[in-house]
């Protein structure tokens, strides 16, 4: 976030007029308020809030704050600040969190903040965010992106009774560090609403929007808002088409919950809570430790294919197997001669695990350009020596986390597998393969998808903490039956692998009712 930064690194996405209105309507209702627009950028926001106190009736000069960083940006904001009437002074150049004690106490903030990652934000940067906090320091958590500093601060600067309506990315609800922040809001607004953006409105960005629209600022007394998320589509056919106002209520939510939980139809959270209260269900995190796989620090240096270890003249003493992609996950098993027949194929699954830097083969390899690159990436810096990566034994079965067809695979190869999968170790009671076939199962399906995060571009994902969660069906299968669903995995047979996995565990294994069994595949069907 320097003055001088790129518009990624500063986050400049600018607020399309049609958001910017519907904000600006929603938020100012009346023609004498103090409108602040923290990160004002040209000025989108602040443009919709000076129409709007102009229709409220407001003659003169319009009571508007904007600050910002960019000065290129800055200098179109006092422009517009000019064509509306207003000083100059209203306008402010430089970082919003070394200016709060020029600013005045708001009736509203709109706000736009950027969307910068934690480690693309300066340290110094981020000390002066976190001294501005004061009292709301601790809500932010380390790794935060930009904006969830500027959503803890802003409530500091609005009055009594004050609104917020600020664009946010879809990571206030899929992210760790968003959830602190929502609950702080909750416990100083009277009322949370969000609207979920279903669309593009920063086609530019990966992330999808959230709008939210905090009203009713008080002091922290105890009281909690009801917190409630709409969805709405995006874009719109006409752009005057965009009304964030509705008469129909939205979903009520907890600060944590995640945006498909959320969404999800009250039918299929009540087979949830059934599910939880059945003995033949465990959550994976009570049959296995779940962990995260191997973190090489810099995978294009770490993995090599069979021409590349033979051109390097590395033996097998110094590589080990490996498995790094989901698309070689044919079936329920990841075997030998699945990974044999990849590396045939030319695939990089040869993990260098130097035994020691004295061979010639090691040598010839630590001494290229990109070893150098390696070494210099903040993972490898950190260990000793830097070319080995850390690594325990292999897994008996691997998680796959991200997207819609998470699942368990048994891994027979007994392949390392990288930070693309979770580690499942130390399994009670129940084979690899039983977990296998069980993670095709309608249980795990609803399971897995109402405790995955929604990240842009509608991408599932689940963190650590979710897959420990994910419920799980237990039941032993025969090995002829595990082959059965194998077989169909192979083949693409993705749907009907998972309705034999229904029948063989749910139905003649645990032995459900097919009416129970439909609601539950039906509840699977029904999340995002
Ligand atoms: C996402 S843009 C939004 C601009 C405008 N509010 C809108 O809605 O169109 C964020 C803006 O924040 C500015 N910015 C980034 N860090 C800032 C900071 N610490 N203080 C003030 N402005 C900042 C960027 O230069 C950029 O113009």
């Amino acid at each position: 976030m320097k003055a001088s930064g790129s518009r990624r690194e500063r986050g400049a996405y600018f607020t399309p007029q049609a958001v910017a209105e519907a904000l600006a309507n929603w938020a100012i209702k009346s023609r004498s308020e103090i409108v602040l627009d923290p990160s004002a950028g040209r000025g989108h926001l602040l443009a919709a809030a000076e129409k709007r106190l102009r229709d409220l009736g407001r003659k003169r000069n319009p009571l508007i704050w904007g600050v910002e960083l960019h000065g290129r940006s800055f200098q179109k904001l006092v422009t517009s600040f000019r064509a509306w009437g207003i000083s100059d002074k209203n306008a402010l150049e430089g970082d919003f969190f070394s200016r709060v004690a020029d600013l005045p106490k708001c009736d509203v903030a709109l706000m736009n903040p950027p969307y910068v990652r934690h480690h693309d934000i300066p340290t110094a940067t981020k000390d002066t965010m976190v001294n501005a906090l004061n009292g709301t320091r601790g809500i932010v958590d380390g790794r935060a992106s930009a904006w969830a500093y500027f959503l803890a601060l802003i409530p500091e600067l609005l009055k009594a009774g004050g609104r917020i309506a600020a664009v946010l990315p879809t990571d206030l609800l899929a992210s760790d560090y968003g959830e602190p922040v929502l609950a702080y809001l909750q416990k100083v607004f009277s009322t949370v609403n969000l609207i979920y953006c279903d669309g593009d409105v920063f086609p530019a960005l990966s992330q999808q929007t959230i709008l939210l629209l905090a009203d009713g600022r008080h002091k922290d007394d105890g009281r909690k808002a009801d917190m409630k998320l709409r969805r709405v589509r995006y874009p719109v056919q006409g752009q005057d088409d965009f009304s964030i106002t509705s008469k129909r209520n939205g979903k009520t939510f907890s600060a944590g919950d995640t945006l498909p939980r959320i969404l999800a139809p009250k039918s299929a959270l009540a087979i949830e809570a059934r599910l939880m209260k059945r003995s033949d269900v465990k959550s994976i995190g009570d049959i296995a430790k779940v962990e995260l796989g191997y973190v090489t620090g810099d995978n294009g240096f770490f993995h090599l294919s069979t021409a590349d270890a033979k051109r390097f003249g590395l033996s097998d003493t110094h590589l080990t197997k490996a498995l790094t992609r989901e698309r070689d996950l044919l079936g329920v098993r990841f075997t030998a001669a699945d990974w044999k027949r990849r590396m045939k194929e030319g695939a990089r699954d040869w993990l260098l695990t130097p035994t020691n830097g004295q061979s010639r083969g090691v040598r010839n390899l630590l001494k290229r350009k990109a070893a150098e690159e390696a070494h210099n990436s903040h993972k490898c810096d950190i260990r000793e020596p830097w070319w080995r990566v850390p690594l325990v034994d292999p897994p008996r079965a691997l998680m796959v986390y991200m997207g819609s067809k998470a699942r368990i695979v048994s891994n027979t190869a007994r392949a390392q597998v990288s930070n693309s999968f979770f580690r499942l170790t130390t399994i009670k009671d129940l084979s690899p393969n039983d977990l296998a076939v069980a993670s095709l199962t309608s249980v795990f399906r609803l399971s897995a998808g109402l405790n995955s995060r929604l990240l842009g571009g509608g991408l599932l994902k689940l963190e650590l903490s979710d897959a420990r969660r994910v419920l799980i069906a237990t039941h032993s299968i025969r090995s002829r039956d595990i082959r059965r669903v194998d077989n169909l995995l192979r083949a693409g047979q993705w749907d009907d692998a998972c309705q034999l996995a229904d029948r063989l565990i749910l139905e003649r294994g645990l032995g459900w009712s097919k009416t129970f069994i439909d609601s539950v595949r039906l509840a699977a069907s029904q999340i995002q």
